[in-house]
């Protein structure tokens, strides 16, 4: 079990990992392609000026998907540990569906955007929900500037989200635990380097992440199988 006293600040990162058994594929391994094309190829600023129907196309099912796919007993762990540390937790996820919320986290940081919001690719017109599934028109939709409307997600080659606030929860954790995550994405893969030396370092997944020799402890094993028994969550 993690014993976490009441100074401990928790970081957790989550990755794609905490949402497969709820039905959403990883990127990496089994199912990281999408009609032949690597993810790279449907998620970047390249792809997007260079067929963005497709890009579309490749977001509409990505929705399809999130949008059936329910909670599981890692993000109910996680919204729990949320509640027992009173504002002490940290919860900073690669993840873009909005599970760690339908299982009652509050305050959840989206360093890759969320797949439930769009914004306009050319204004600084604030992001806005939507959750339009539908395959997408011949025309993609304009702003009222001119702009295309684009998912809000942060493609490979762009800057993610909230980094500020991110190195300043890292710097104060005393605790840091990755969840799900292959540790091959910059920058989060090497936030566990951060903080390795003055926080513990946990990882929980089934298979070695590429950055485990900065970890301190790693639980092999499905993050909903194996958090409920780390955190004492039943
Ligand atoms: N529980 C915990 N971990 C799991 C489970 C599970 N049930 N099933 C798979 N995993 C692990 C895999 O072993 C793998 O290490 O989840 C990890 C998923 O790795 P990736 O697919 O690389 O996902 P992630 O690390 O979150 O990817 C980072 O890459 O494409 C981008 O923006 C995308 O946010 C994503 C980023």
């Amino acid at each position: 079990m993690l014993a976490v006293s009441h100074t401990d600040r928790v970081f957790v990162l989550s990755g794609a990992g905490v949402s497969a058994e709820s039905g959403i594929p990883t990127f990496r391994g089994v199912g990281g392609l999408w009609r032949n094309h690597p993810i790279e190829e449907v998620a970047s600023p390249v792809a997007w000026e260079r067929d963005p129907r497709l890009v579309w196309e490749f977001y509409s099912m990505r929705r399809r998907v999130a949008s059936a796919a329910e909670p599981n007993r890692a993000h109910f762990a996680l919204a729990k540990l949320e509640q027992n540390l009173e504002g002490r937790l940290f919860l900073c996820t690669q993840n873009v569906d909005n599970l760690h919320e339908q299982a009652g986290s509050k305050r959840v940081v989206h360093m890759h955007g969320e797949l439930f919001k769009s914004r306009c690719d050319t204004c600084s017109r604030p992001p806005f929900e939507d959750f339009n599934f539908c395959e997408p028109p011949a025309e993609i939709p304009r702003c009222d500037c001119g702009g295309r409307i684009r998912p809000h997600i942060c493609w490979f080659g762009e800057a993610p989200f909230e980094m500020d606030r991110i190195f300043r929860a890292l710097e104060k954790c005393t605790v840091f635990m990755a969840v799900g995550t292959s540790g091959v994405v910059e920058p989060a893969a090497s936030f566990v380097a951060c903080v390795a030396g003055r926080a513990r370092t946990i990882y929980v997944g089934p298979e070695k992440p590429a950055n485990l020799s900065s970890f301190t402890q790693c639980h092999m094993g499905k993050a909903e199988e194996v958090l409920p028994g780390l955190l004492d969550i039943p």
